[in-house]
């Protein structure tokens, strides 16, 4: 099997997994979740990319010729780095990609009145690769980010419609929109945060739209290989679908039923630095 990796953190990137799934369902897949070290929105650039990296060669050894980044945190943390340095070095013919940037080729088309909000891990948001991402393509866009650092741990315990969510979101939304009278798009630059959708939307006036990136980083992957079928024909095509995690598997089977809408059955592994 040569499937294509989706690798995140955790549970989130199985958010971003069914869009890619229903897109381009004939493609073998494996999940990776790197639940143990998970989250990764607090942590360092250095320690991000070290597990990122490690998850990476991974799935590499399982044969996957191509691997979705499906986390905000490792897109905006590590990709850059096994790009440009970790790639040409060890695995010249591999590749990687990350969320952020077909993110960032398209939001500016949501937007009329040119201000849009980014809802991010501290990480994302410190990184500030969204702001730096969306100007090369709309650089007359002007980006307010918000750190909800608060956000994942709340839907990872299942709370996303309780009181606390509701408080929550309400004080982080009123930061975003604070910087801004007119933003007119809010960005989810988060796996976790389409769990958070409704109460999103309660606190939300209907004049903003909400974007999620799911179906766009779907239609972006299905683009670029249609764009390289050196690539494309490297990907087996028996719809298998294998998913990873680096904790407890039973654990992974319950709570990412809620992130992919359907069962698990999943197997632990573990992630060296070798
Ligand atoms: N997957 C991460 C992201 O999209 C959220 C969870 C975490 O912080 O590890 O940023």
């Amino acid at each position: 099997m040569r499937p294509i990796g989706i690798f995140d953190s955790g549970y989130g990137g199985l958010t971003v997994f069914r869009n890619i799934r229903d897109a381009l369902p004939e493609y073998d897949y494996i999940y990776l979740g790197d639940n143990a070290r998970a989250p990764y929105g607090n942590r360092s650039f250095d320690t991000i990319h070290a597990y990122t990296w490690e998850a990476v060669q991974w799935m590499f050894a399982q044969g996957c010729p191509l691997i979705i980044l499906a986390c905000n945190t490792a897109s905006a943390k590590a990709l850059r780095t096994i790009q440009q340095k970790n790639l040409p070095n060890k695995f010249p013919d591999k590749r990687v990609l990350g969320v952020i940037r077909p993110t960032a080729e398209i939001i500016g088309q949501f937007s009329k009145s040119g201000h849009v909000g980014v809802l991010g891990t501290s990480g994302t948001v410190n990184s500030n690769s969204y702001p730096l991402e969306i100007e090369k393509f709309f650089p007359s866009l002007s980006v307010y980010q918000q750190a909800c650092p608060l956000w994942v741990p709340l839907v990872e315990a299942g709370e996303e419609n309780s009181a606390a969510a509701d408080l929550l979101v309400e004080e982080n939304l009123t930061q975003l929109l604070q910087q801004a009278r007119d933003i007119d798009t809010v960005l989810l630059a988060c796996t976790h945060y389409p769990l958070l959708a409704a109460t999103i939307a309660k606190h939300l006036p209907d004049s903003i739209q909400m974007v999620g990136q799911g179906q766009i980083v779907a239609e972006s992957l299905k683009d670029y290989l249609s764009r390289h079928p050196e690539i494309a024909k490297q990907i087996t095509q028996t719809k298998t679908v294998q998913f990873f995690t680096t904790d407890n598997a039973a654990d992974f089977e319950e709570k990412g039923a809620r992130f992919l809408g359907q069962s698990i059955r999943a197997k632990q592994i573990v992630l060296t630095s070798e």
